[in-house]
């Protein structure tokens, strides 16, 4: 979908921002371009939208040389979220959501619904915040109309440079969450920046590491945690590296399933945890094995059901996981 072949950008003020830059980013798929500040992130990314052009090498937007599409109609294929993005302050939040899709002429009924479903999506009431201005909006709220308004036009691509970049913890942590939902319906391609390892590992399926100026690993985020490649990947991956595998595997992954096993395994795991019918420690299929183990310190047994609508769909032992995590 997107193709950096050999690319470097040297600045008119003869900074060299990337040097020989190569990578792909498949169709569907949400790649996360990540580095220490001004190691040519910001830069990268603007190479594929021609905010810069390159001075050596191409970038391929489909296939095609983006040195030969129109800027403009390249930008309507390619939604962009900034930090503090710019919203638009004069006008209301449904107004800056409508922006692209009254540029491309669609009719106002259309845009009316469109404006709506993002909104939904985005988990902002259409009804309560339709009509508001930006600055009547916390941080984690503005952020989400930016991202409403990116994805507005329903572009081929997504550009996201440190999207949550200024929210605090928590409702950053919402956020990535809430877009990990978001991006699993929409199946739009996403290049995502941040100087955050710990964001990367959670939002990529390929990760991008960036020294300053150079292509250090381009991986998925296991086997970066598995397989670092240089001692500044180490570094950059920092502590708790199993605790950060264990969170980028899912229960539903290594659980046994439990409707291909007769009913009396079933009954042996129920018996393990309920206190009168009720359930009291279990999982969910899309539960991490990192918050499943402390599930498993917390409730002192051996073998936990993994829950879903109120059916049993699975089992776990609490040797599996540490067998996973000793095993490095
Ligand atoms: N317009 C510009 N002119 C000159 N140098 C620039 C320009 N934009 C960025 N740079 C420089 O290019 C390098 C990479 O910047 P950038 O891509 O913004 O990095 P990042 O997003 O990783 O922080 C930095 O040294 C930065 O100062
Ligand atoms: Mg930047």
């Amino acid at each position: 979908m997107i193709k950096f072949d050999n690319v470097t950008k040297i600045y008119a003020d003869s900074t060299v921002a990337i040097r020989d830059i190569s990578f792909e980013v498949a169709e569907g798929t949400t790649t996360v371009l990540v580095g220490p500040s001004g190691c040519g992130k910001t830069t990268t990314m603007k190479l594929v939208n021609r905010l810069e052009d390159p001075t050596e090498g191409a970038v391929y937007y489909d296939g095609t040389n983006t040195q030969e599409i129109g800027v403009t109609e390249l930008r309507r294929d390619i939604g962009y979220v900034i930090q503090e993005i710019g919203l638009f302050n004069h006008m209301t939040v449904g107004e800056n959501v409508a922006t692209v899709p009254k540029l491309k002429g669609w009719d106002d009924g259309q845009i009316d619904d469109r404006v709506d479903k993002l909104l939904e999506l985005m988990a902002l009431s259409p009804e309560e915040y339709r009509d508001q201005y930006p600055r009547e909006l916390s941080g984690g709220q503005r952020q989400r109309v930016g991202v409403a308004r990116a994805l507005a036009a329903d572009p081929d691509v997504l550009l996201m440079d440190e999207p949550f970049g200024a929210l605090d913890p928590i409702t950053r942590a919402d956020l990535q969450d809430e877009f990990l939902e978001i991006q699993a319906e929409i199946n739009t391609t996403i290049l995502f920046v941040t100087h955050s390892i710990d964001e990367a590992l959670k939002m990529g399926d390929k990760i991008v590491i960036f020294d300053v100026g150079e292509l250090v690993q381009y991986d998925t985020p296991r086997n970066i945690l598995e397989n670092p490649n240089s001692e500044f990947v180490r570094d950059f991956v920092g502590e708790d590296i199993t605790l950060k595998k264990l969170s980028l595997i899912n229960v539903d992954e290594i659980m046994r399933p439990t409707n291909v096993i007769e009913d009396t395994t079933d009954q042996d795991s129920k018996t393990a945890v309920t206190n009168g019918g009720e359930v009291m420690h279990h999982l969910a299929p899309g539960d991490s094995l990192k918050s499943a183990l402390s599930t498993f310190v917390e409730s002192d047994i051996q073998s936990l059901p993994v829950v879903e609508d109120e059916e049993t769909i699975g089992v776990i032992d609490r040797d599996e996981i540490y067998e996973i995590y000793n095993g490095g």
